[in-house]
C-alpha cells in the first residue's frame, strides 16, 4: 500500500541509500590532530597534492573531496577499476591484502603494476600517515567501454 505516493522501485532506492552516505565522513574535517591521517595524492601530471584526512577516510571519497581525479565509477563497490591507484614505498606492505575481488578486477586495469591497488579499498590507519598515491596514466571502465570481463 503506497498511500496514493510515488515511490521508486526497491533497486532504486537501494541505490538512492548508497548514494547519499558516500563520501559524507569524508567531508569532514578531522575532530582531533590524534585522527589526522597526512597523505599525498600525486596526479597523472606528476604533481603532488598534499591531503589532511583522518583515520577511517576511504581514499576514494577523500581523493573527491579535493578534486583530484581519482573517477570511482561504481562508487566504492567493486565493479570497476577507475579507482586504480600506484601506493608507494613500503605504505603498500601497511595495507591489508586485498580481497579475492579486488585482485581480479586489478588484473584487468590498464597499467598494473606491483603496487597497484583500488583506491575505494585503502582506508586511512594512523600506520599510513606520509602515503602517497599514484594515480595511473589512465584507467578505463570496461564495463563502459563494452569489455565484459570473463569468469574464471
Ligand atoms: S570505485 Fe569501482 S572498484 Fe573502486
Amino acid at each position: 500500500m503506497n498511500n496514493g505516493f510515488w515511490r521508486p522501485p526497491l533497486y532504486r532506492r537501494i541505490h538512492l541509500s548508497v548514494a547519499k552516505f558516500s563520501g559524507e565522513y569524508e567531508m569532514q574535517d578531522p575532530k582531533s590532530e590524534d585522527e589526522v591521517v597526512n597523505i599525498v595524492y600525486i596526479d597523472k601530471d606528476g604533481k603532488e597534492i598534499k591531503v589532511r584526512g583522518k583515520v577511517g577516510d576511504n581514499a576514494l571519497y577523500l581523493a573527491h573531496r579535493y578534486d583530484i581525479e581519482m573517477e570511482g565509477a561504481c562508487e566504492a563497490s567493486l565493479a570497476c577499476t577507475t579507482c586504480h591507484c600506484y601506493v608507494l614505498d613500503d605504505y603498500f606492505d601497511k595495507l591489508p591484502d586485498p580481497e579475492e575481488k579486488e585482485e581480479d578486477l586489478l588484473d584487468m586495469a590498464p597499467f598494473l603494476k606491483e603496487n597497484s591497488r583500488l583506491g575505494c579499498q585503502i582506508k586511512l590507519t594512523k600506520e599510513l600517515e606520509g602515503m602517497k598515491l599514484q594515480l595511473p596514466k589512465a584507467t578505463r571502465n570496461f564495463y563502459v567501454d563494452g569489455h565484459k570481463p570473463k569468469p574464471h
